[in-house]
């Protein structure tokens, strides 16, 4: 057949255009997107009737937790790279970007991308690639950057928190001095250490123990003050960073102001801070540990607002998932990891950090309304492939040169509206914090390289484990150091 797959009558969406066209499809590639009707009658092995529903490329989630050990508080993440792609895919997901975390016993990243290349062979859903996680920016680590590129790896994840994994300011100028010289992408986790622990101390000493007093431990100040400070080490060494989940309205206001003065400062947000508030970790009972992330969520609407401003106006580069799943019944042989006699809740700061959410990002977002469609594919697709040198193989539809990675919605109104309930989702998590929420749209159909992997009206979940194939990256496309090349002490 001339085609494998064609999909007719639907409004195509990309980060430039929105159109009635039809596509074809052939070897897994987009081959034609041409007028509505011009493919009628075409021969096809497969035709897809969208209706009048949104064509657009597939989702991209270039922040997903798999596999990973305690990093976080107590507790390893619930999904594997099977379970966590599959419910990916559900969720109109056609790549990931997961991370490989280098602990600080451990100096070759080498070795890390090795094991974590074993963890995901034959087990994905969906494309998929990984950031190295430096945990360790040993000499050898550093030094193995150049092998990692030529790997296809060209983003990593730095932290300025966590004890596992903080970075202090002068590991933090080698990474960034060496990934410049390498085309290299860091993503930074910006919280003031000192300021969290400091806080948490105080909190335990009044016996405030309850998961809603995370969100009292990762105060605002300690989130903007770390992103101001990663500003700074990215303009003295010349070179990009990517701030990702931004939770603070006065953090935007930094980045902001940043990108104003032509630095190539990137920032990411997610749902949780579009959707859930301090309050949601103020449930009764232990009902809020379900919402614990770093950095928290914000206090209130105004807050939301201010990361829905960003995200309008231009600021924000991507939104990702940050799933990072961890079981709310956590029993290992019949005993629960967080609780212990003296405080059978869980004392928050156990409480492993994080929230599943790669399945929910693209419908929570889309079911929101408040971005122009254009602009909601840049930042969940188009963006974080140019970003992270997967474009325009990824997250994007031009003919002869794109996968054929593709999300088909409802036409508008025609979906039954439901109340989501974990059931629902694919993933290894005994809970979602968007449980009872309402959705009037939901990816109808995924497609990956030209095969459906999600039919929501026929079988539901048609992809195979295994499917999903391993994607060497370029550098990012997007604007990079402003001089180039080497930075040299002798410039000074
Ligand atoms: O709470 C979060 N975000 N947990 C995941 C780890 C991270 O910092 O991304
Ligand atoms: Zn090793
Ligand atoms: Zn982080
Ligand atoms: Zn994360």
């Amino acid at each position: 057949a001339r085609f494998d797959l064609i999909i007719s009558n639907g409004v195509v969406i990309t980060a430039e255009d929105l159109g009635q066209y039809d596509i074809g499809i052939k070897d897994g590639k987009i081959v034609k997107v041409v007028a509505k009707g011009s493919l009628k009658g075409a021969e096809s092995k497969r035709v897809i009737d969208a209706q009048g529903g949104y064509v657009m490329p597939g989702g991209v989630d270039a922040h997903v937790h798999l596999e990973e050990p305690p990093l976080f508080g107590k507790g390893s993440t619930a999904d594997n790279f099977e379970t966590g792609t599959r419910s990916a895919v559900c969720g109109g997901t056609t790549t990931v970007i997961a991370f490989a975390p280098q602990p600080k016993t451990e100096d070759s990243l080498l070795d890390v991308l090795k094991e974590t290349h074993l963890k995901a062979k034959d087990n994905c859903y969906s494309d998929y690639s990984f950031h190295l996680l430096v945990g360790n920016p040993s000499e050898k680590a550093l030094g193995e950057f150049a092998t990692l590129r030529e790997e296809g790896i060209s983003s990593l994840k730095i932290y300025m928190t966590y004890e596992a994994l903080r970075l202090n300011d002068s590991q933090i100028l080698d990474v960034l001095l060496e990934a410049r010289k390498q085309g290299i992408t860091t993503m930074v986790h910006t919280e003031n250490d000192d300021i969290i622990n400091w806080m948490t101390k105080q909190l335990e000493n009044r016996k405030l123990f309850d998961p809603k007093y995370h969100a009292t431990s990762h105060p605002a100040v300690a989130e903007f003050e770390a992103a101001y400070r990663a500003i700074c080490l990215s303009e003295f060494i010349d070179v990009p960073i990517l701030i990702v989940h931004v939770s603070s309205p006065v953090a935007v206001k930094h980045i902001r102001e940043a990108q104003s003065r032509g630095l190539p400062i990137y920032a990411e947000t997610c749902p949780q801070y579009l959707f859930l508030t301090k309050k949601d970790l103020d449930k009764p009972g232990f009902e809020g540990a379900k919402c614990i992330c770093s950095p928290p969520p914000r206090d209130g609407p105004e807050d939301q607002e201010g990361i829905w401003i960003g995200l309008i106006d231009g600021t924000f580069t991507v939104i990702s998932s940050d799933h990072c799943p961890f079981r709310f019944d956590d029993s290992v042989n019949g005993k629960k990891t967080v609780l212990n006699e003296e405080y059978p809740n869980g004392r928050f700061k156990y409480i492993p950090n994080g929230c599943p959410g790669v399945e929910t990002r693209l419908s929570l977002t889309l079911n929101a309304d408040r971005l122009e469609l254009k602009r909601f594919v840049e930042l969940t697709s188009t963006n974080v492939a140019k970003l992270y040198g997967l474009h325009p193989q990824k997250g994007a539809l031009v003919p002869e040169v794109s996968d054929a990675d593709i999300v088909i919605w409802y036409p508008p109104g025609e979906m039954e509206e439901f109340e989501l309930d974990n059931s629902m989702l694919h993933h290894n998590v005994d809970y979602s914090p968007y449980e009872g929420r309402k959705f009037a749209q939901w990816p109808r159909f995924t497609i990956i390289r030209g095969e459906v992997v999600w039919d929501r009206d026929g079988e539901g979940l048609v992809g195979k484990k295994g499917f999903g194939k391993f994607l060497k990256r370029a550098s990012s496309s997007l604007a990079g150091s402003r001089q180039g090349g080497e930075w040299d002490i002798n410039e000074f």
